[in-house]
Order: structure tokens, then C-alpha cells, then sequence
């Protein structure tokens, strides 16, 4: 909803434009999108949005563009292939110019994946061509033996995308995810994903912010956060080398392009990583 939102918007104001988003809406939510695709409609939309998800919006923006930026970046340096772990409704292999051109495989799990084909098949009658769909459950059997399954070239320059899944998993299953990824012995892989600061998992009751609060009521709470502070030595002990780190409320300070960022939370995380030597 927050991507086809920002993609309606006039194209000098948008952060990116992926005009996939909408088709994968239905009802509310389908209508709200269309709506926001002129001046009034968008301030209305966007004005209840925030109002009632401060601070969300803007977050999934910023994300969404510091993680575009960043794959995009990384498939000009070279590398040849991307995973994208726990994909969702990302399109990025559809719309992103650097990976439109290379293999691009897409995990997740069975019902989303399945939806997801059906909205892209119904939208335009195939399915991209560059794209490898591959059914899994991280907590069950990892990401390696699927990737490889499908035919994800190990020890080849690639770059992940873990968005939105770290604070859903257990503790095992990211040491064991980072592990494989610095594992593969692409020296020079990447590695881009957002996490919440675990000091937002201490916090109970009121001492939550509203969205934790609302992730939760949907059944969906946050379990598993780390720490920016220690982050570095944390991924360094996985065999990887920390680049850059940054919540969205930072990234938001810089862009004056979107409205409502005041209210980002502080907790939400973006960071990318390479695999060392
Ligand atoms: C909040 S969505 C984020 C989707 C997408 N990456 C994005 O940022 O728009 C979380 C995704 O993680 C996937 N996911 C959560 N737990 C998983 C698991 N155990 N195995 C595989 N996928 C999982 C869900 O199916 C969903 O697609």
C-alpha cells in the first residue's frame, strides 16, 4: 500500500516509482492507491495514514528507496545475481533497471509467493522472465539448500534482500542465514537489510510505540531486534563487514521530499554489509 501510495505521487516528487504495487491490493486499500494518484486525494490518503500509522509510511518509503539505491549500486559494481529472502510483494527484479538484466530469485513462503504470481500473471499475462520463483520456510530448512535447488550460482558476486523478515525469525535462524551468505565465498557479495533496535523488544505495554503495538495486534509482534551499537562486531563474527547503518528517521532527515517523517521511529534499521575476504 505505501509503494503504490508513493508511486502515485507526480514522478519529480516520488522517491521510486513501482507500478506493480497496486495490483496486489484489494478492496480499501485498492481504492485508497487510485485516490492518491492526484494532489488532494494524495494529502487525504496520506493524512490518514500517518494519522492513524504514525510514522510507518514514511519508514517503508525511505526503506524502500535506501534499499533500491543500494541494489541498483552493487549490480553496477558487479555483481551478477540477486536474492531477495522473504520477498513479499517486492518487484525490485521487475522494476529496477540493474536487475531487470540478471537473474533474480525470489523466496518466500507458498501462499504469498502464490499470490503474488497469480496478481503479476493477471496484470500482464506472464511472468517475468529473469525471476525464479522458489517456495521455502527459512525456519524450517534455511536459505541455502532452496537457493541452490533453484540454481543460485554459489561463489558468485550476488546481492541479498532481507526486508522486513529479521523480526519475525529466531536467533538461530539469522546466525545460520548470515552464515551461509558469508559462506558462499563471494567475496564482495552484499548484503542489504532492516532489523528493530532490539531495545524496542524491552519495552512492554505503554512504553511501546504505537506500531510495535499495532505489528502485534495483527499477529505479527516483533521477536527478534539487535543492537546498533554492537552491530559491526556482530556481523563481523558472521563473516561479514558492516558498510552502513542507519534508522529510517535519520535517512528522513535528509529527504525533504516526503511529509509525515517527523514521526518515524528511531527503532526501524536499515543497513548493508559485504562479505569479506
Ligand atoms: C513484512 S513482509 C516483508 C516483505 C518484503 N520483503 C517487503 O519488505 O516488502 C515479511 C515477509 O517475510 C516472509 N517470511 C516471514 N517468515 C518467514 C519464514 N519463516 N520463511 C519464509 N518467509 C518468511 C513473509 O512470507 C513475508 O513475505
Amino acid at each position: 500500500m505505501f509503494r503504490a501510495v508513493e508511486s502515485a505521487r507526480a514522478e519529480r516528487d516520488r522517491l521510486f516509482d513501482d507500478p506493480y504495487a497496486e495490483c496486489f491490493l484489494d478492496g480499501k486499500l485498492k481504492v485508497g492507491a487510485r485516490l492518491s494518484g492526484n494532489r488532494a486525494g494524495q494529502r487525504l490518503v496520506c493524512s490518514y495514514i500517518d494519522r492513524n500509522w504514525p510514522g510507518s509510511r514514511p519508514s517503508a518509503v525511505i526503506r524502500t528507496k535506501l534499499i533500491d539505491d543500494s541494489v541498483s549500486a552493487a549490480l553496477e559494481g558487479g555483481a551478477g545475481q540477486v536474492a531477495i529472502l522473504g520477498a513479499g510483494y517486492d518487484t525490485r527484479g521487475l522494476r529496477l533497471p540493474a536487475a531487470m538484466s540478471v537473474p533474480v530469485f525470489e523466496l518466500d513462503q507458498p501462499p504469498t509467493q502464490e499470490r503474488k504470481k497469480s496478481r503479476l500473471v493477471e496484470r500482464d499475462g506472464v511472468l517475468p522472465e529473469n525471476v525464479t520463483y522458489v517456495p521455502f520456510d527459512l525456519l524450517e530448512e534455511g536459505v541455502g539448500m532452496p537457493l541452490e535447488r533453484a540454481g543460485f550460482g554459489t561463489g558468485r558476486r550476488s546481492v541479498f534482500i532481507w526486508e522486513g523478515v529479521l523480526s519475525y525469525l529466531t536467533p538461530e535462524a539469522v546466525d545460520s542465514t548470515l552464515e551461509w551468505i558469508s559462506g558462499t565465498g563471494a567475496t564482495g557479495s552484499r548484503l542489504v537489510f532492516t532489523y528493530v533496535d532490539v531495545a524496542l523488544l524491552r519495552e512492554s505495554g505503554d512504553g511501546q510505540p504505537p506500531w510495535s503495538a499495532q505489528v502485534a495486534r495483527v499477529g505479527e509482534p516483533f521477536r527478534y531486534g539487535l543492537d546498533p551499537a554492537t552491530i559491526e562486531t556482530f556481523l563481523g563474527d558472521r563473516g561479514l563487514r558492516l558498510i552502513w547503518d542507519e534508522s529510517t528517521a535519520e535517512a528522513l532527515s535528509r529527504e525533504t521530499r516526503i511529509r509525515g517523517g517527523g514521526n518515524a521511529p528511531s527503532f526501524y534499521r536499515v543497513a548493508e554489509a559485504e562479505v569479506g575476504l
